[in-house]
């Protein structure tokens, strides 16, 4: 059996929906194949319309009877998906695994103890993690033969990219198995600049340790998510089924293969080699938002007429600018994303190519969004508004299609009492 791990402990970047129709087309092929859910938030039994109601026993029951010495066999716990698909579903009970197994011998090994037993019953195991590093995740890590980092191809999740392949690596030094850990880059959506730029980067960089297939922003993935089906069941013509299963070949296509799994030691370096890639490449890409920001020449709305010239973008953003002097309306545009202090306000700029409203609501407002609605610009998606702001520190979320969030060009944040980040900027 080959066992995969999804890792990424950023959210939302697309783990769960790589997790469920990777299986789903794997099973297609007529592998047999366990999906094994290890994220308490139970979005494996969500996404394949298992009713929660009725999970009687999770995972969670399997692994923890297994280290109380009277173990419930994972069969137990199993739903049936289709015909060579099955799931083992998480449950609330696994917020507090980290907790319940203190003092346990072994315990990063249970997973792999109980996957040990069904060696032979499955083809492929797929293993869901939850967003975070912890007890579940290295289970899972300890279980692998392969590990899949799915990237969502946006400027935080670089960040979330290097620290993941640190803590990766970290981890590893403590496995003894092979692990062959790819990058999949998830969510691309080829209209936007950033996008593309930092798939680029990521294949210049990761190479040999990327998948070829990239999952696509699609928005039949999410309806089919809602609808509690695989994508090869809710939509099989759809450019996201066809990603899926371009990604459940490549990773069957190399089921022959020498596996190009490296003896931890190997694997160890390697990781911390992509790691500081994946900081160059952040640093080469990113536009940067100080944590002050900085007070720019005047200058009004991003208009056409008056793209910027001045924009503090980052080193590579800036020589591709001396190179090509003809940048479209869209790209000025998007050497602009984030904050910026004008002379007497502030010019916020983002991009939301699917939205069709974005607002801000901060203390400036008195987090009222309805007034302040940010106006669509250029033809990439970007929104963008201008408000008078006097000398102060001010925290604030952008409202997106009725979906309160932190603004993505904006580094500067700080926790909400609502265990969420609100964006900062402080005016001079
Ligand atoms: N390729 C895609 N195209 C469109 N929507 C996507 C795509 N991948 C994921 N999504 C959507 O993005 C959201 C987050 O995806 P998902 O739940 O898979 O992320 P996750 O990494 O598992 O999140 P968490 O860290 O909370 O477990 C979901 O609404 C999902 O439907
Ligand atoms: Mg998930």
């Amino acid at each position: 059996m080959r066992t995969i791990a999804i890792i990424n402990q950023k959210g939302g970047c697309g783990k769960t929906t790589v997790a469920i129709n990777l299986a789903s087309c794997l099973a297609a092929h007529g592998k047999k194949t366990l999906l094994v859910d290890m994220d308490s938030q139970s979005h494996c039994a969500v996404g394949l319309a298992v009713p929660e109601e009725q999970i009687e026993q999770s995972i969670y029951d399997v692994l923890i009877s297994n280290a109380r010495g009277e173990p419930i066999r994972l069969a137990e716990v199993l739903w049936q998906i289709s015909e060579s698909f099955e799931l083992a579903p998480a449950s609330i009970d696994l917020a507090a695994f980290d907790q319940q197994m203190i003092g346990v011998v072994d315990r990063e090994e249970s997973l792999k103890h109980v996957l040990d037993k069904v060696g032979n019953d499955y083809d492929y195991a797929v293993i869901d993690c939850p967003p975070a590093v912890g007890l579940l995740t290295f289970n899972a890590i300890r279980a692998a033969s392969d590990v899949i980092v799915p990237v969502e191809t946006g400027y935080f999740s670089l960040h979330g990219l290097s620290k993941q392949l640190d803590t990766l690596s970290v981890l590893c030094k403590q496995c003894s198995q092979q692990i062959n850990v790819m990058v999949l880059a998830s969510m691309y959506d080829i209209r936007t600049k950033m996008g593309r730029e930092i798939l680029g980067e990521l294949r210049k960089q990761f190479s040999d340790k990327m998948f070829k297939t990239t999952v696509n922003f699609n928005t039949k993935l999410k309806e089919a998510a809602s609808l509690g089906q695989p994508i090869s069941e809710y939509d099989p013509s759809s450019k996201g089924h066809k990603d899926f299963e371009s990604l459940a070949e490549e990773l069957i296509g190399t089921d022959t293969q020498t596996r190009r799994a490296e003896m931890v030691g190997t694997l160890q370096s390697k990781l911390d080699k992509i790691s500081a890639s994946a900081e160059e490449l952040l640093s080469n890409i990113k536009t940067p938002q100080p944590q002050k920001i900085a007070k720019a020449d005047t200058m009004g709305q991003v208009t056409p007429q008056e793209a910027p010239e001045a924009a503090t973008v980052g080193q590579k953003v800036a020589q591709t600018a001396a190179a090509t002097p003809e940048k479209t309306i869209d790209e000025k545009i998007a050497d602009f994303y984030g904050v910026r202090q004008l002379e007497d306000s502030v010019m916020f700029v983002t991009l939301y190519p699917r939205a069709s409203s974005v607002q801000i609501a901060g203390d400036f407002n008195n987090w009222q969004p309805d007034g302040t609605p940010l106006k669509k610009v250029g033809t990439n998606g970007a929104w963008q508004i201008k408000l008078p702001m006097n000398k102060g520190k001010y925290r604030y979320r952008l409202v997106v299609d009725g979906q309160w969030q932190q603004d993505p060009y904006n580094e500067a944040t700080e926790s909400n009492p609502y265990g969420e980040l609100n964006s900062v900027l402080e005016v001079h």
